[in-house]
């Protein structure tokens, strides 16, 4: 096991329950399916006498992956297979480092890998090696290479066309539409994801706003972020710029603070959007610096997930139950049986009815010191 493993368990019960509708999920009828026979012949396991499953991780610096994505999953296979064994790993944004995990894990025998690609190009290589021993792959939130056999993830399309229907009609509010021009900092060009996210919004901003100057974002860097805004600053100008389209949250950090360092004050900043709904996000949304973020919810992602895991393992059918399972094109044009989640656009006035509301953050934990102050705080403490 390499060092970045931290989690090797099996479970014994005991563990908080998982919703209903993803105890249904699975159904316990035991027929072999279609899923059942194309994940070769480890679809033979039972949640009785327990599995091996490995779940690899991309990355530490957006907050979800350890806060969310990793304790959901936890929670749900336990709940689903209370008998079975978890191997951890966080790759730390590192290529090589994933597939070096990936490799020590299918060597350690797991039975069924699930799988965050931190580059979906490159993880081709795990996915054949696991497929060729016989272990099936769950792709997880990014759609990795070489025929994985199941996805879950969010409907990324629609998330970029949520983030930049939101900064439109934040440029109509401020009655700047047609003023200036906004700056585009997309996500980082190994994540699959994040051409989804540049595609989606450019199909609502082409043709409505001018995009003065745009940016791919390796790693998802807020630094990087940090320096591609203050290039655009210099050689746009600051008051030029209307609006911010940042992918994610991370990055819409290093934005403003470059915006900041330019001299613009927290009630001229031009409305910036995000993704992930950090804590952080959260809280420049209700101190008015940034103008909205993407909520998507992570614990449905991972216990289907868990679910498909499951199925894959077992052979038993994956019901959709409440979902839609559908199938997913991938780079070399096969069809994956996948599960869509819809992404929710958060400003302001929703943080109640969505992060609030699903357990995600207490009003205590958004509403820190600094924040005490804001009207939402006001009204909410
Ligand atoms: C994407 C993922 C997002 C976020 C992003 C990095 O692939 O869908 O939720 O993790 O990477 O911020």
């Amino acid at each position: 096991m390499t060092r970045r493993f931290a989690t090797h368990q099996k479970f014994t019960g005991g563990l908080a329950a998982v919703t209903a509708s993803l105890a249904l999920l699975v159904s316990g009828c035991g027929a072999l399916t279609t899923s059942g026979e194309e994940a070769g012949d480890q679809a033979d396991h039972t949640v009785e006498e327990g599995f091996h499953v490995g779940l690899l991780l991309p990355e530490l610096q957006t907050a979800r992956y350890e806060a969310f994505d990793r304790p959901f999953f936890e929670e749900a296979l336990g709940e689903l297979c209370p008998n079975c064994e978890l191997s951890y790993a966080n790759a730390d944004q590192d290529v090589d480092e994933q597939q070096t995990q990936a490799q020590a894990m299918l060597t350690d025998g797991v039975d069924v890998l699930v799988l965050g690609a931190v580059d979906s190009q490159a993880a081709a290589g795990t996915v054949n090696e696991a497929r060729s021993q016989g272990v099936p792959v769950v792709a997880y939130d990014r759609l990795a290479e070489g025929g994985a056999d199941m996805y879950v993830s969010f409907d990324n399309h629609r998330v970029g066309q949520v983030q930049a229907q939101a900064l439109l009609e934040a440029l109509e509010q401020d009655g700047t539409t047609g003023e200036g021009q906004i700056v585009m900092i997309n996500g980082s060009p190994t994540d699959p994801n994040a051409a989804d996210f540049k595609a989606g919004a450019h199909e609502i901003f082409d043709g409505q706003v001018e995009i003065g100057q745009e940016f791919d974002t390796p790693d998802w860097s807020p630094d990087e972020a940090n320096s591609q805004m203050e290039g655009a600053i210099t050689s746009l100008g600051v008051d030029e710029i209307v609006g911010v389209y940042s992918a994610n949250d991370g990055m819409a950090s290093g934005i403003i603070s470059a915006l900041r360092s330019a001299g613009v004050s927290t009630d001229d900043l031009p409305p910036v959007t995000g993704q992930d709904a950090e804590l952080h996000g959260i809280q420049r949304i209700i101190s008015g610096e940034q103008y909205m973020t993407v909520y998507k919810a992570i614990r449905p992602e991972a216990e289907i997930a868990a679910a498909m895991a499951v199925s894959l393992a077992t052979g038993e059918e994956l019901e959709a139950g409440e979902y839609t399972l559908t199938d997913v094109e991938d780079a070399n044009g096969e069809a994956v049986p996948s599960i869509l989640l819809e992404p929710i656009s958060v400003t302001e006035e929703n943080i109640g009815d969505t992060v609030v509301s699903d357990g995600i953050y207490s009003i205590e934990e958004i509403c820190t010191a600094d924040y005490e102050d804001t009207d939402f705080c006001q009204e909410a403490l």
